[in-house]
């Protein structure tokens, strides 16, 4: 695949590690940056031909097969704009748009030009995810009841997320894109995401956006998604999920403790990890950040997808969908009351709320609970079928 990227900062560098880091067939072939002397430095640090000032002239150029945006949020809209109208693939990171009424511009904008728009969520292609996803999908855990996500850091690292005009909001839009995208995985794509319940304050920082929220999102099975971000939590980047199910449970730790602990009196370098705030003293490094953070195989999805004419895993419909979610989660949090999740075209199941599964303890009772006491007792609590009562045999 022969790429452009539109954007030398944060994550494009992230993106360019990924994608030249190690041996891969594809290459990057131009790079746009609206400042050339950075987008000369990203060229020389990746070692890519050509490099620009001119989006168009990046989009068009004659070896790009697929453009992949890195650029502020408030500039996604004019680079998928810019990608169609070259009939060029586009892969833009997250979230797609400062609303859900960019992100369907977007979307439309794609499907019209027939091209692939891959909504670039890492999070989903972490090798924990992949792996939770799949034993999700073979019934390892039963019918998922609620999934928590949270995402939490000091905060970021360029002025324009601190501005709610170009970033569409503060943790919500920047953290919360993450953690809804993993729920509506857990519990299932085709389930249609119905009301927001959002609470959101700016406890600490002198910004118009919010800080820290904490939302629950409904799906129209019953099962709850629930969000927490903070641009206010001190230690690192702390990137975790519950999910609970009917068989099961899954929790995944991606990247504060992940099982590498190291102690050091700061001597060497100073880069630990994202978002690490310290250099010295107990850390917790991550191995391979390019991969626990879903890089490698988001772009191998996305290469695929467009290689053989398929969506990928991740891609605009859904980033439309998680911009849905946010748009109520933002209203809920100025309403207090929960606010229906409206999408304009929604692809998944009408799936109806199930009726309450009951397991029979016998032609009488349902069974409710059974356990063993630390005596070695047995213990059973029974509902009977005709009365309703709750009794223990
Ligand atoms: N895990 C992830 O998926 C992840 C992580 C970090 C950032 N991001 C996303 O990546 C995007 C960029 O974030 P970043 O962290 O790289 O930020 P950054 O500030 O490091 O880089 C932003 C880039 O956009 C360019 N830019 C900003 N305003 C512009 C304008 N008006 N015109 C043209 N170019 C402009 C900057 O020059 C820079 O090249 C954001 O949408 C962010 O949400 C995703």
């Amino acid at each position: 695949m022969k790429l452009a990227i539109l954007g030398s900062g944060f994550i494009s560098r992230f993106y360019a590690d990924a994608l030249v880091g190690q041996r891969r067939k594809d290459e990057i072939s131009i790079v746009y940056s609206r400042t050339i002397s950075n987008a000369k430095k990203f060229a020389d640090d990746y070692k890519v031909p050509n490099y620009t000032d001119n989006i168009k002239d990046c989009v068009s150029h004659k070896d790009v097969d697929a453009v992949i945006i890195g650029l502020s949020n408030d500039m996604h809209l004019e680079g998928v704009l810019a990608c169609a109208a070259a009939g060029k693939h586009v892969l833009c990171t997250k979230p797609l748009g400062r609303n859900a009424k960019e992100a369907l511009q977007m979307l439309q904008a794609v499907e019209k030009a027939n091209i692939t728009g891959g909504y670039l969520e890492d999070l989903v292609y972490s090798p924990k995810s992949i792996k939770s996803l799949a034993m999700i999908r073979n019934g390892a855990i039963g019918e998922v009841v609620w999934a928590k996500s949270r995402e939490t850091h000091p905060g970021p690292h360029s002025d324009w997320f601190w501005n709610k005009e170009k970033s569409g909001g503060g943790a919500i839009i920047d953290l919360g894109c993450h953690c809804v995208e993993l729920c509506r995985n857990y519990i299932g794509k085709n389930i249609k995401p119905v009301e927001v319940m959002c609470w959101a304050d700016t406890r600490v920082h002198p910004i118009e956006a919010e800080d820290n929220a904490v939302g629950l999102v409904k799906y129209e099975n019953g099962a709850i998604g629930q969000f927490e971000v903070s641009w206010t939590f001190r230690g690192g980047m702390d990137l975790r999920e519950e999910v609970m199910g009917t068989e099961g449970t899954i929790w995944t730790n991606n990247f504060l403790r992940t099982g590498f602990e190291m102690f050091t009196s700061g001597k060497g370098g100073d880069y630990i990890a994202e978002k690490a705030e310290s250099n010295s003293g107990w850390l917790f490094p991550v191995g391979d950040e390019l991969n626990e953070l879903g890089y490698n195989h988001m772009f191998t999805d996305m290469f695929e997808a467009i290689e053989h004419n398929r969506q990928p895993a991740e891609n605009f419909y859904d980033g439309y969908v998680v911009n849905s979610i946010l748009d109520a989660a933002f209203l809920s949090a100025k309403t207090k009351q929960w606010e229906p999740v409206k999408i304009e075209d929604w692809r998944g199941v009408a799936e109806k709320k199930k009726e309450k599964q009951m397991t029979s303890y016998d032609e009488d009772y349902y069974l409710i609970k059974e356990e063993v006491l630390p005596s070695g007792e047995k213990k059973f609590i029974v509902k009977n079928k005709k009365t309703g009562s709750i009794e223990k045999k």
